[in-house]
């Protein structure tokens, strides 16, 4: 595969949406194809499982169904627009990815890394992402952001304690791979951020084609 895969991570309300549009305006300004995606999603049937997993539910999911239900759709994702773009040398931008999974179902959940590690190998081979950035801003900042919003989806309904161990298995995360990981402070105000991505991208980029 001759693209280049980059993941945006982070906590509810930490501005990974506006961010990756502005990476993906950023990366096309310099003339890449730039494939944007999200998950859980990024195909009709993949965003009919994201479906399944953010609407709130009478009947509680079980932490398995929920994980594999993840992997389920990332499977999909991978099939039928990961992989192809990458394929065709495009940078794919994907809005959460497996880390995701390490930090909702491991850290928030209490899945064991092995077991989230087992998924991973089997639905994504050798598959990984080039470059990782994970906006980072204290919980309490996070969830007003996203109750202001409005409806809380399924996660957004979880206590505070879920959302710490969340952003605590993202921390941990990135310092384990300083080479793939990038933390931003998403605190910061939405121009300074910006403006820090802009400054640092090209660096990054450079880094993560090794
Ligand atoms: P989003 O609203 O940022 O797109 O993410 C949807 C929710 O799904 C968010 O609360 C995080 C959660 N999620 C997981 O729990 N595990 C995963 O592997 C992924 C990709 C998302």
């Amino acid at each position: 595969m001759s693209g280049l895969f980059i993941t945006l991570e982070g906590p509810e309300g930490a501005g990974k949406s506006t961010n990756r549009d502005y990476l993906a305006a950023r990366l096309r300004d310099a003339g890449m194809d730039v494939q944007l995606t999200r998950e859980p999603g990024g195909t009709p049937l993949a965003e009919r499982i994201r479906e399944l997993l953010l609407a709130p539910s009478d009947e509680p999911m079980a932490v398995d169904t929920e994980l594999l239900l993840m992997f389920a759709a990332r499977a999909q994702h991978i099939d039928q627009v990961i992989r192809p773009a990458l394929a065709r040398g495009a940078v794919v931008v994907c809005d959460r990815f497996t880390d995701a999974t390490y930090a909702y179902q491991g850290g928030g959940r209490g899945i064991s890394v092995s077991r989230i590690a087992e998924l991973e190998a089997f639905v994504q081979g050798s598959l990984r992402p080039d470059l990782t950035l994970v906006f980072d801003l204290p919980v309490d900042v996070g969830l007003a952001r996203a109750a202001a919003r409005g409806r809380l989806d399924r996660f957004e309904q979880e206590a505070r304690s879920f959302f710490d161990a969340v952003r605590q298995a993202y921390l941990a995360r990135a310092a384990t791979d300083p080479q793939r990981y990038e933390i931003i402070d998403a605190s910061l105000p939405l121009a300074k951020v910006q403006a820090h991505l802009q400054a640092e991208l090209p660096r990054w980029l450079e880094r993560a084609r090794g």
